[in-house]
């Protein structure tokens, strides 16, 4: 996930996402999505503007879906990656329910008339009121962080007469993800419980009137790759599951988090299937419902980001490419030092020129740069770019940071291009001052 340095030798020619995003495909000059242009897209709808593709997100929740049909599992997509309402409306009709961390996330699922019976509540700072919340609402699950948010919700339950579905998230001391941002499932990390406290708060509150033991739950970080982490973490929690029913806690559940990694470049992920078939196998034996919370690898590589370039220019030989998306639009590379490849969406017949150049933003700040030294196309003013794999983390982290108006979002099927966002306008960044 780091950036290269400058003096690594480029891949010549530059990378094509095409070759590894499906539903994003040259049509003669032309980049389509499906089967819509993507310049006639930034003609119409301006600049910068995210796309996604229907089918990919489609395609992604059926894969996991198919690949788990040998396991009592259900699917929680994880809002936190995408959380535009037609994003989530989508996937509810495919059938998938939700992992939540706020009850602002909860209040797009409602806005977007999904049962709370399809939620999943994680987070490790939920307050009193959003707790209250989603017990009113009838959610599926609260995966509780601590010893203290169990007592709040044990008070809230009583107070409303409601008993909680509740898991343990445990801390499982495993090393997984792709930066140190993302991995969550260390011992110094903020989430979850360790074992031997989780063990406590389930037989001390065994008996508990208002809460009802569901299950155990753990998520080790996001953009695993490697899935002998994710092996680990199975094996610790089918451990777990296993000292708790000696206890006398039969659990029903256990949620395993989400965390399957993406190609965005030189990545070389573990597909879909082959992730879903380790889940099956470490799981299967112990007879519990499975949860699932995948965000990133669901919507991840259906989305790209269009920008136009502003300018280009050279500094002390240096060329930069000055694009009109800047680090409040897209932050990834600003925040993990993420690569997401930049590709202009047309190409002539002749073989380009290749050029290196910084892609950066009109933000100001040096890390509104999206790729160092990154080999392109020579392209002018004007030329409209895609940033590849902005389908995850990408509009949900967007800001207004310098005074900029957050992007549009464009969902696409075959060939309707649908306004799923519109771009914010001027009077969008003073309202409410
Ligand atoms: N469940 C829980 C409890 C989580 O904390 C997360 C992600 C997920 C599920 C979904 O994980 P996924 O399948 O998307 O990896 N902004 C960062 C990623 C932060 C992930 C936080 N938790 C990025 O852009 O890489």
């Amino acid at each position: 996930m780091r950036s290269r340095a400058p003096s690594e030798t480029p891949p010549a020619p530059p990378i094509d996402p095409t070759t590894f995003t499906p539903q994003f495909r040259w049509r003669g000059g032309d980049l389509i999505c499906e089967r819509t242009s993507l310049a006639e897209i930034a003609t119409r709808h301006g600049t910068p503007t995210y796309v996604y593709s229907r089918a990919a997100i489609e395609a992604n929740y059926r894969e996991y879906s198919a690949a788990l049909r040998g396991l009592s599992a259900t699917i929680c997509y994880s809002v936190k990656a995408n959380s535009n309402l037609s994003i989530l409306r989508l996937l509810a009709r495919y059938g998938s329910s939700f992992d939540i961390v706020s009850g602002g996330e909860l209040y797009r699922l409602q806005q977007s008339e999904i049962s709370p019976s399809r939620v999943v509540f994680s987070g490790v700072g939920k307050t009193r009121e959003e707790i209250g919340e989603a017990l009113r609402a009838g959610i599926l699950l609260f995966n509780v962080e601590s010893e203290a948010e169990l007592e709040v919700l044990q008070d809230e339950a009583a107070r409303l007469r409601k008993r909680a579905p509740v898991a343990i998230r445990v801390n499982p001391d495993v090393e997984a993800g792709g930066h140190r941002h993302i991995a969550t499932g260390c011992h110094q990390h903020k989430f979850g419980l360790d074992w031997p406290a989780a063990r406590r708060l389930y037989r001390t509150h065994r008996d508990s009137q208002w809460l009802n033991w569901k299950g155990i739950s753990a998520h080790v970080g996001s953009q695993i790759l490697d899935l002998k982490s994710l092996r680990r973490e199975l094996e610790r929690l089918v451990e777990f599951v296993g000292e708790l029913r000696r206890d006398g806690i039969p659990l029903q559940c256990i949620d395993i988090g989400g965390g399957l990694g993406i190609r965005y470049a030189f990545e070389k992920p573990p597909s879909i299937s082959q992730f879903a078939g380790i889940v099956t196998r470490a799981l299967k034996p112990l007879g519990c419902h499975v949860l699932l919370e995948p965000g990133r690898s669901i919507v991840g590589p259906a989305g790209v980001l269009l920008t136009r370039v502003i300018l280009t220019k050279v500094n002390r030989g240096k060329p930069f490419v000055v694009v009109d998306a800047g680090m409040n639009d897209f932050i990834r590379p600003a925040l993990y030092s993420a690569v997401h490849p930049v590709t202009p969406i047309k190409r002539g017949k002749t073989r380009p020129k290749i050029i290196r150049a910084d892609i950066v933003g009109p933000v100001c700040e040096s890390g509104d740069c999206f790729l160092h030294d990154w080999p392109i196309e020579e392209v002018q003013e004007g030329d409209v770019l895609a940033l590849w794999g902005a389908g995850a983390y990408g509009f949900v982290e967007a800001s207004n940071y310098n005074a900029r108006p957050r992007p549009a979002e464009i969902l696409v099927s075959g060939i309707i291009a649908k306004i799923v966002r519109r771009r914010e306008s001027r009077n969008d960044l003073v309202h409410g001052e």
